[in-house]
């Protein structure tokens, strides 16, 4: 279980504006260049009015391309975060990262990639364009649906990319301005008689949806999905986790403690809760952003006992091999369980 800590301070060198609503985060970890692959992202901790939030955002830098580390983010309306990040955060200030997180990630293989992007799916979708381009043979096939024109982030990046890779490279727009929303026909039609790919999907979940549904068949198919659960307020929570637990009617015993910072609680096991929830029924507040198995954000360590989760978007094998698991998906499966949040 000897593992640096989870989160580490970074200076924001730069800050580049994409669009009007888009930035790129230049980042410099404190402790050194950090390992990372294509298509992955980091979780980012920040404080905003006096309440600690966490999102994880893509890197849409290349280790096999680029000597920098990028982020780049998108406002979301509404959005506490996003928000904050593009109007807070300026050249010199430092951030609170994680190490690289995903499965969001080049396959060995030879087939072409074929990236589809909305919005701001873009940029894990630049980050593996870059690594396919620069690292592999393989040919690489953008299909990048933006509201209009100026909503397009990384515009120059792609002609600068089509420049260096004519033959390899095809990138072809899609804007709601101009033919409506994407539609099937037009996947079909971008896609031609190309039957045997890798499909890396990622935008807003309608967009996914539809292209996933017409790419079927057609290769192997990967997804990344953006948007998640929302922080649910105080209280709120507790109802959710006694409501799940109810709900399966199963009789079960044991306890499960957790360790968070200097607290450590033991609560009863209930049947189906998950060990985040049964923190939360605990008093403590452990971190999560997503709540749906895609960003690591809960992850904590299995010290004792073994626990089952509903859904993995987040971890690679030897990580739940070391102990590691996502506590927003993770309902223990034996007695006692121990497990412990690192900071
Ligand atoms: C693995 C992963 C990688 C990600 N990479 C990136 C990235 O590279 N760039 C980027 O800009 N974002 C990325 N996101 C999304 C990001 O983590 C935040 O969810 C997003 O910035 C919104 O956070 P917020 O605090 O501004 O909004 P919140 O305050 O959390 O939400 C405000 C409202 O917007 C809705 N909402 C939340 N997220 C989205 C979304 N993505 N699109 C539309 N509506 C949403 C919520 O349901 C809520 O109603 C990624 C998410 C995940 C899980
Ligand atoms: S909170 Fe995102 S994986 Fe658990």
């Amino acid at each position: 279980m000897s593992r640096p800590p989870m989160f580490q301070r970074a200076t924001v060198t730069r800050v580049i504006k994409e669009t009007a609503d888009a930035r790129t985060f230049v980042l410099a970890p404190h402790e050194g260049p950090i390992t990372y692959r294509a298509g992955q992202y980091c979780t980012f901790r920040v404080e905003v009015d006096g309440q600690t939030l966490y999102r994880s955002y893509s890197m849409s830098s290349s280790p096999d391309a680029d000597d920098e580390l990028c982020t780049t983010v998108k406002r979301v309306p509404g959005g506490k975060v996003s928000n904050w990040l593009l109007d807070n955060i300026a050249d010199g200030d430092t951030l609170d990262m994680t190490r690289a997180f995903g499965t969001f990630c080049l396959k060995e293989s030879d087939r072409p990639v074929i990236g589809y992007s909305g919005g701001s799916g873009i940029t894990p979708i630049l980050s593996l364009a870059k690594s396919a381009l620069t690292a592999t043979d393989r040919d690489v096939y953008l299909l990048c649906a933006d509201r209009d024109p100026d909503a397009a982030i990384f515009t120059a990046a792609l002609d600068e990319l089509l420049t260096r890779y004519p033959d390899r490279l095809t990138v072809q727009r899609s804007f709601d301005i101009e033919n409506g929303f994407l539609t099937a026909e037009a996947v079909a039609k971008f896609l031609g008689d190309l039957s045997d790919a890798d499909h890396y999907i990622c935008g807003p979940e309608p967009f996914m949806d539809l292209v996933e549904d017409t790419v079927t068949g057609r290769g192997t198919v990967f997804v990344e999905r953006f948007g998640g659960a929302a922080q649910l307020p105080e209280g709120a929570e507790t109802e959710t986790a006694t409501a799940t637990a109810a709900d399966t009617g199963e009789e079960v015993s044991g306890t499960i403690t957790i360790k968070l910072k200097r607290k450590k609680v033991t609560v009863s096991r209930e049947a189906g809760e998950t060990i985040l929830e049964a923190a939360r029924r605990g008093g403590l507040t452990p971190p999560f952003s997503c709540e749906a198995g895609n960003c690591a954000t809960c992850m904590a360590h299995l010290d004792e006992g073994t626990a089952t989760m509903r859904v993995n978007d987040a971890l690679e094998d030897d990580e739940i091999e070391d102990g590691y698991t996502l506590t927003c998906q993770a309902v223990p499966d034996c007695a006692t369980t121990v497990v412990t949040y690192e900071d």
